[in-house]
């Protein structure tokens, strides 16, 4: 059976010192002892140094939003992947809907940071998913195969199985309008179909793959009883620590 895995994405909130803190100090006590999950927190790059501090003696593991895919050198802006790496970053959000929307990352550019954060043993969670007007075109299915084809582009089945999928449909992101368990559950199917096509069968049933848009404690549990929904990439409920804490808790109690 696949760990469920929850990764808080702060995105660009609680990037100062002391509202990260308040919110970490909250958090820890919340989940002290839950082993059966993964926990993450993806916070700006601002607080992770502070946050590594706070985190580091309990169960809950860095992660950052973003990364270039060389380590150093006149890229003025950019954040390398080592020196993440350096301050006990361990997972690495990679291809965000965000991302590639304003800022026009595209899947060639995301396969390249994903080679370098192998290599350099940082985490990816890589995001993936379509647009509504994609989805009520009935192009769902060919997206996500484009995306994945690009963007694992040249990756071993051994390099795949140390990737987290987030499947992020971006018409539930923010918005309120979660998929439906029947639909998420239905495209994290065809992912894994598609893995096991391009990959083989052994790395298509070991990735995980979470979802993520809108998951709220309210509907995080029938989310995550899904056979092939391995936990969740949770934006705004993961601003506070009573929300978040209770769908880590779902996703425990979905792990039996
Ligand atoms: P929301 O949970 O706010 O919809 O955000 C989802 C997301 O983008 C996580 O990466």
């Amino acid at each position: 059976m696949r760990k469920p895995i929850i990764g808080g994405n702060w995105k660009m909130n609680r990037g100062t010192p002391h509202e990260s803190k308040e919110m970490l100090e909250s958090l820890i006590p919340l989940v002290e002892g839950i082993n059966n999950v993964d926990i993450i927190i993806a916070a700006p790059f601002t607080v992770l140094i502070n946050a590594y501090e706070i985190l580091k003696n309990t169960n809950i593991k860095l992660g950052a939003q973003n990364m270039y895919f060389e380590d150093k050198g006149a890229y003025t802006g950019e954040i390398s992947p080592s020196f993440l790496k350096d301050i006990g970053v361990e997972y690495i959000i990679l291809g965000h809907s965000e991302r590639r929307d304003i800022f026009k990352e595209s899947d060639s550019l995301i396969n390249k940071k994903l080679k370098k954060a192998l290599s350099i043993n940082l985490k990816p969670i890589v995001c993936i998913g379509e647009h509504l007007e994609e989805r009520e075109a009935g192009k769902t299915k060919e997206i996500i195969e484009y995306q994945i084809n690009v963007t694992f582009k040249d990756l071993t089945s051994e390099e795949l199985q140390r990737v987290v999928i987030a499947y992020e449909p971006i018409w539930a992101i923010g918005t309120g309008k979660t998929a439906t368990p029947e639909q998420a559950e239905e495209i994290h199917i065809f992912i894994r179909e598609i893995l096991k096509k391009k990959f083989n069968e052994e790395t298509a049933n070991m990735i995980r793959i979470q979802y993520g848009g809108s998951i709220k404690p309210i509907n995080a549990e029938d989310l995550f009883n899904k056979e092939n929904i391995d936990g969740g990439l949770v934006g705004g409920a993961s601003l506070q620590a009573n929300s978040l804490s209770q769908i880590i808790k779902a996703a425990d109690n979905s792990y039996r």
